[in-house]
């Protein structure tokens, strides 16, 4: 029924490689072609081509068991090559092209397949051994509705920094959506959530609605993950952690898994603001609540006209902040949260000082007791220390210097991380172009470390999957249903 050709003649003379001619299509009753030509090599870049080690395999009719044809075979390097391609397309390309032109490119493909319709479920039932009749088969009116349905039971795995915040930010939607859900506060953080636990009692919810566990991660937020009648688990906190839950729940029962893990967050600051709210905002930036937050903005790009301007006032302003007793009322800045994550920040100082960054001023601990330490600053860093590239999580930031757009945003991409980030211009068209082409969850524009329960939350690249916040968080609280009625009995 059909041939295979490695190199067929074309009707006009010219002669392929990779083809597949199908012959006697006609003796199919739907299908008055003669022949299918496709070409069978990888598809890159708009051409077809041979893998990289030449490789091909088989494809079999399942109606014959016999070979149809064989197609290239794609190794790493060849996934390597189309994502290269496929990346180049979508940064200097395809997010560029006019909705109204994908759109009518959309169209034109659909009319193409409407005028191939025959070859294509030819193919389909070589292929796959779909009957033509399926393959062609045109759907009639029917009744269709969607449903948003709740999930089922959720988890909520809370971080230690804004505890009774962050659990506002995953209780209230998932129950507001119809599911329950179990809280495992941090293990550093355990008493807000118990309050919180007995304020649901007292409010009335159903038992069984709201429980709240206690314990250690690799204990109980442990056997949450891997737990098989957990429907869903949402988390905020490391990158480390946010890895092994992900493992968990595709080792489980792949519950949904939404993630919040951090950032490295640049904040740009261009001559043309009004720097002495650059520098109000840039302090808060970084050193709001120590250093403690996910957005922080550790990292902060300074034009090369105001660099020294700015480094002296922001000295001056951080050195002037009280840190102390978290109860005195002029307190700016408390202790940090545990002897571990004291130890962990000393340690990123030291490593800045050993790679070369130079020290502007903190890098110590205050005081002789509790895990104070000084809010720190870093001069004359480049994107590969790692001071740079890692979530330090307390009051340590590092300043440097460019000169055009173009550098800075090259230089903040220079993460793993897409949470947030920060403009400060008075150009409103700089700050526009500059807030769509920065890969990050949020952008601030003349401010910092706003956050809003009206606004989605959340991370792009290694920052995490799904939002927090804003009627997007009920997508990560809900599933949804088809449901299609047919309405007509004879069909
Ligand atoms: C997260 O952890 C993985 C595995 O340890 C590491 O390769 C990656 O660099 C980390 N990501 C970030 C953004 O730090």
């Amino acid at each position: 029924m059909e041939s295979k050709h490695d190199l067929i003649t074309l009707p006009n003379g010219k002669t392929i490689k990779g083809i597949i001619m199908i012959e006697n299509i006609n003796l199919c009753p739907y299908v008055t072609l003669e022949w299918i030509i496709i070409e069978t090599g990888l598809f890159i870049k708009n051409t077809f081509v041979e893998s990289v080690d030449k490789k091909r395999f088989e494809t079999i009719n399942p109606s014959t068991g016999k070979v149809i044809t064989n197609v290239a075979e794609a190794s790493s390097k060849d996934v390597d090559l189309a994502v290269e391609a496929a990346t180049e397309a979508f940064y200097n390309v395809w997010r560029f092209v006019d909705g109204k032109e994908r759109g009518r490119l959309l169209n034109k493909l659909a009319d193409l397949i409407e005028r191939d319709l025959e070859e294509l479920a030819a193919l389909e039932s070589f292929d796959n051994g779909q009957t033509l009749s399926t393959a062609k088969f045109i759907d009639v009116g029917k009744f269709a509705y969607t449903r948003h349905e709740p999930i089922g039971v959720c988890a909520a795995i809370i971080p230690w920094n804004f505890p009774i915040l962050m659990q506002s930010w995953k209780m209230a939607p998932a129950l507001a959506c119809g599911n329950t859900i179990i809280l495992k506060p941090s293990e550093l953080t355990p008493l807000g959530a118990l309050k919180i636990a007995a304020l649901c009692k007292e409010a009335g919810f159903p038992e069984g609605v709201v429980n709240v566990l206690n314990g250690p991660g690799p204990i109980t937020g442990a056997a949450i993950a891997m737990h098989m009648k957990i429907d869903k688990l949402s988390f905020t906190g490391s990158n480390a952690t946010g890895r092994s839950l992900l493992k968990a729940a595709s080792e489980s029962n792949l519950k949904q898994v939404s993630l919040e893990l951090g950032g490295k967050s640049p904040n740009i600051i261009f001559a043309d603001s009004n720097l002495d709210q650059a520098i109000k905002w840039a302090h808060m930036g970084i050193f709001f609540n120590h250093g403690q937050c996910c957005t922080a903005g550790s990292r902060v790009y300074v034009q090369d006209s105001v660099y020294d301007e700015f480094l002296t006032k922001f000295k001056a302003f951080t050195e002037s902040n009280k840190i102390g007793d978290p109860f005195e009322e002029d307190t700016y800045q408390g202790p940090q949260i545990s002897q571990t994550q004291f130890d962990r920040i000393m340690r990123y100082i030291e490593c800045g000082k050993e790679e070369g960054a130079t020290l502007l001023t903190g890098g110590e601990r205050h005081g002789d007791q509790g895990y104070f330490i000084k809010p720190t600053i870093f001069t004359d860093v480049n994107e590969k220390m790692t001071i740079m590239q890692e979530e330090i999580f307390g009051p340590v930031v590092a300043i440097s210097k460019f000169s055009t757009v173009e550098e800075v945003i090259e230089k903040a991409h220079l993460t793993k991380f897409g949470l947030a980030a920060a403009v400060f211009t008075n150009d409103l068209t700089k700050a526009i172009k500059l807030s769509n082409e920065l890969r990050a969850g949020t952008v601030w524009v003349n401010c910092y470390n706003l956050v809003n329960s009206r606004l989605p939350f959340g991370g792009y690249k290694e920052s995490g999957t799904g939002r927090d916040l804003s009627k997007y968080a009920l997508d990560q609280y809900t599933q949804i249903k088809t449901v299609q009625i047919n309405l007509e009995s004879h069909t």
